[in-house]
């Protein structure tokens, strides 16, 4: 990390209760960066952040992105933002769910416009995989690497979810272009590390192995073929996003390691000393058959290139989901986990228990 570029800057960390979100606030406080987080919980916990905010590392607010209230204070006096708040799920949950991320369209553009009338410098968004068109990841056996030029007419972006990612990108390049705001958009691929839920394949097939099902369920034919990067990986190259990219441009953080889901599993089960039988589901939701990100783009620009294996980063996620899991609660969750975010009924609940503004030391609640 640069530390002249993040010296005095007021940075907003929007998601930064959420897995990916953590790992960069741990990163940016590390760095002594004046962090403040906004997340409304409703998938983020505040577990993942609970040290820095009981220390008073960071400034935390509790809110809901898609109210203009929250995102005016959450954006006041902040130089930079990373926008990582959506609703978002796995493949479950961007399969069969699409009034939830359409939310995100207004959470995107309320959160840029009041950023903008705020006179944030720059705002460094998590785009996704999703904003690549359907139709070119249909052949699992041909090799490859989706390039940055790819997503443009005709569009073909995966589920609402993707659309909305695709949205806020191109939002933010008009911005750049027409208000002088910075941006970048940094187009995460399925991102697996301490902390992921059980709705990506990887931590998925991680807690089949934990609780030992037999036989072992995988979604799908096993042909589909993916780039898990790791958790690590992503938020340094975002971070590097943030120093040196200013004009809008889209750049991919993705490892060009291919593998298929069933390659993933058998690594899953030797790894967890699990012996079972895979059982193929091919009517479950798949996604794309071939999605791995080239990753020149970034190597030319940030320097950045994934530095952690799969077969390494995987043990280490798998060390930390036997350490801190429970079986029992596990078994019992672990279907609606799949494809369920949950969150209404928890954001419900949160709303309930607020009243206005409270302000408590360094952590607000907008309710
Ligand atoms: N995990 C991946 O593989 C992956 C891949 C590509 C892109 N991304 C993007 O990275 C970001 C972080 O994803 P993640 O996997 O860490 O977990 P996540 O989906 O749980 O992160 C979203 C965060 O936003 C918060 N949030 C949701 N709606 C909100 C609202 N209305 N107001 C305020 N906060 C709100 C959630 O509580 C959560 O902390 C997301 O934008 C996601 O789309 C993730």
């Amino acid at each position: 990390m640069n530390k002249n570029f993040w010296k005095r800057k007021k940075v907003l960390v929007t998601g930064g209760a959420s897995f990916i979100g953590s790992h960069l606030v741990d990163l940016l406080v590390c760095k002594n960066v004046d962090v403040r987080v906004v997340d409304d919980l409703s998938s983020g916990t505040l577990e993942n952040i609970r040290h820095h905010v009981t220390n008073k590392n960071i400034e935390f607010i509790k809110g809901d992105l898609r109210e203009t209230k929250v995102a005016k204070k959450s954006v006041k006096g902040v130089d930079l933002i990373f926008h990582l708040a959506g609703d978002h799920g796995g493949r479950g949950y961007v399969d069969l769910h699409q009034a939830g991320p359409a939310g995100n369209l207004l959470l995107d553009g309320n959160l840029f416009w009041q950023a903008h009338k705020s006179g944030v410098e720059k705002i460094v968004f998590a785009s996704s995989g999703c904003v690549y068109p359907n139709y070119l990841q249909i052949d699992p056996t041909k090799k490859l690497y989706l390039s940055e030029q790819q997503v443009g007419p005709p569009y073909d972006a995966d589920n609402m979810y993707g659309w909305a990612k695709l949205m806020a990108e191109m939002t933010l390049k008009a911005y750049t272009k027409e208000f002088g705001m910075k941006s970048a958009s940094c187009r995460f691929f399925v991102v697996y590390g301490p902390r992921a839920k059980e709705d990506h394949a990887v931590v998925a097939m991680i807690a089949r192995a934990f609780i030992k099902q037999n036989p072992f369920i995988v979604w799908g034919n096993g042909r589909q073929v993916r780039n898990w990067t790791y958790v690590g990986d992503i938020v340094s190259g975002f971070v590097l996003a943030a120093e040196k990219i200013d004009d809008g441009t889209s750049v991919n953080l993705g490892t060009e390691e291919r593998l298929s889901v069933l390659e993933t599993a058998q690594t899953i089960l030797s790894l967890t000393g699990h012996q079972a039988e895979i059982e193929l589901h091919p009517e479950m939701p798949t996604g794309p058959a071939n999605r791995v990100a080239n990753n020149s783009l970034a190597k030319e620009l940030l320097g950045w290139e994934p530095k952690v294996k799969f077969a390494d980063g995987v043990k280490e996620t798998i060390e930390w989901y036997f350490a801190s899991k429970d079986t029992s609660k596990i078994e019992k969750m672990l279907n609606g986990m799949l494809i369920e975010r949950k969150h209404l009924a928890r954001v419900a609940r949160a709303k309930k228990k607020t009243n206005g503004v409270m302000d408590k030391g360094r952590f607000y609640e907008i309710g």
